[in-house]
């Protein structure tokens, strides 16, 4: 059981854990992860979000160990998705229906789309500030980071920004803040980005652009997942700033999916190629790799080098998922090529090349067909195409 823990005075964090899912739409999340709310005490007494519905009780059960959940006078949901505000109408029950639930005005729109139940919405603009007493709050619309009806909401006097998802990373564990999980949190964070934020980069950059021409002062960052950067923000904000940049490393990921082996013999002599010309590389058989693992590697690298046996004319099963993927999180400035195994027809390059066009990467290599089983001379062909993106990445990284 999780309890509420005191991050200032008079704010708690009093959300929950889900210890157990490893699923998450499609995220490998092997850590679990944590949906966050928080309870601010003041003349009026404010909960920020709420928790998936399945951990509705023991969310209630965590405001009553501060006040009685009824003294509760407003609810803001900087977020629609159903980690966040699932338990809202079991919130709404017992602290009462007539509580107003402030969100943004995509978030009324949203927040009726999923509650047939009657919720006393209330929206708030870009900018607009509230006071519960001591506390001043200030809202800030973050319109797609991620989902369209997503805001901030900033409490002004004590520098607290609560961020909804962003800054997150889906992480359950002993630790609440980051001074206490120190550096491996960065792999969490690193992970969220790449699977759930790489897609709005661009909106990213304008955020810490508008943050940082507005002089917002920033002591603590409380995401809805996972650890509360309290101890260095700027940490998280310096990350999100290159994350976002798209700018990559000396780097080529080499993804494969193998029939009878000979895809495989492929990649393994392409990533040898690769690290003879110093620059690193990462191997992922996308049967052993989950494809969230292989968008966190794919998001820093130079090169996405991917092969495919060719089957029943097209690609592999695996290799279309996890290319759909990657296409939907539209990472940029990257170089590409494929490569691959067939028997007849060899259909699996010439449908790669096309699905690197689609998603604007530059094809280094018309790609390397080999039929049936590469031979030695195949393999010196497969690692000099290696060696040849390697030395095209340390030109331009
Ligand atoms: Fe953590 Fe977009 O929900």
């Amino acid at each position: 059981m999780f309890k509420p823990v005191k991050i200032t005075d008079n704010i708690y964090s009093v959300g929950c854990r889900d210890w157990d899912i490893r699923d998450f739409h499609g995220y490998s999340t092997y850590s679990g992860t944590s949906y966050n709310a928080f309870l601010i005490l003041d003349k009026q007494n404010v909960l920020i979000d709420t928790v998936k519905k399945e951990f509705a009780d023991e969310l209630l059960d965590n405001i009553s160990r501060i006040i009685d959940p009824s003294k509760i006078d407003m609810v803001i949901s900087n977020h629609t998705e159903m980690d966040h505000s699932g338990a809202l109408p079991a919130v709404m029950n017992t602290i009462g229906k007539d509580k107003t639930v402030l969100c943004s005005k995509m978030g009324l729109k949203n927040l009726k789309s999923h509650f047939s139940s009657a919720l006393n919405l209330k929206s708030v603009e870009h900018g607009e500030k509230i006071s519960i007493g001591k506390h001043t709050l200030v809202f800030l619309e973050t319109k797609m980071l991620h989902w369209p009806d997503s805001m901030f909401t900033y409490a002004k006097e004590d520098k607290i920004l609560f961020s909804s998802d962003a800054f997150g990373q889906h992480y359950a564990g002993d630790c609440t803040f980051d001074d206490e999980i120190g550096e491996s949190v960065m792999d969490h964070a690193a992970k969220y980005y790449a699977n759930i934020l790489l897609n709005y980069s661009s909106r990213v950059q304008d955020l810490l652009k508008n943050v940082s021409d507005s002089g917002l002062e920033i002591s603590m960052i409380c995401p809805d997942h996972g650890i509360i950067w309290r101890d260095n923000p700027g940490k998280i904000i310096q990350a999100y700033d290159r994350w976002s940049r798209q700018e990559p490393v000396k780097k080529a990921v080499v993804i494969f999916d193998t029939m009878w082996n000979s895809t495989a013999k492929m990649a393994r002599e392409i990533a040898k190629g690769v690290e003879s010309s110093g620059v690193n590389v990462r191997l992922m058989n996308t049967r052993k790799c989950h494809r969230s693992d292989i968008m966190t590697e794919v998001m820093d690298a130079k090169a996405l080098i991917v092969g495919s046996p060719t089957l029943n004319n097209g690609i592999f099963p695996v290799i279309a998922d996890v290319i759909t993927y990657i296409k939907g999180l539209k990472p940029k400035n990257k170089l590409a090529a494929a490569f691959g195994s067939y028997g007849w027809s060899g259909e699996a390059v010439k449908i790669l090349n096309k699905e690197f066009q689609d998603m604007g990467m530059e094809i280094v290599d018309d790609g390397l067909k080999v039929q049936y089983v590469p031979d030695k001379d195949d393999l010196n062909k497969c690692f000099e195409m290696g060696h040849k993106i390697g030395q095209k990445i340390a030109e331009t990284c």
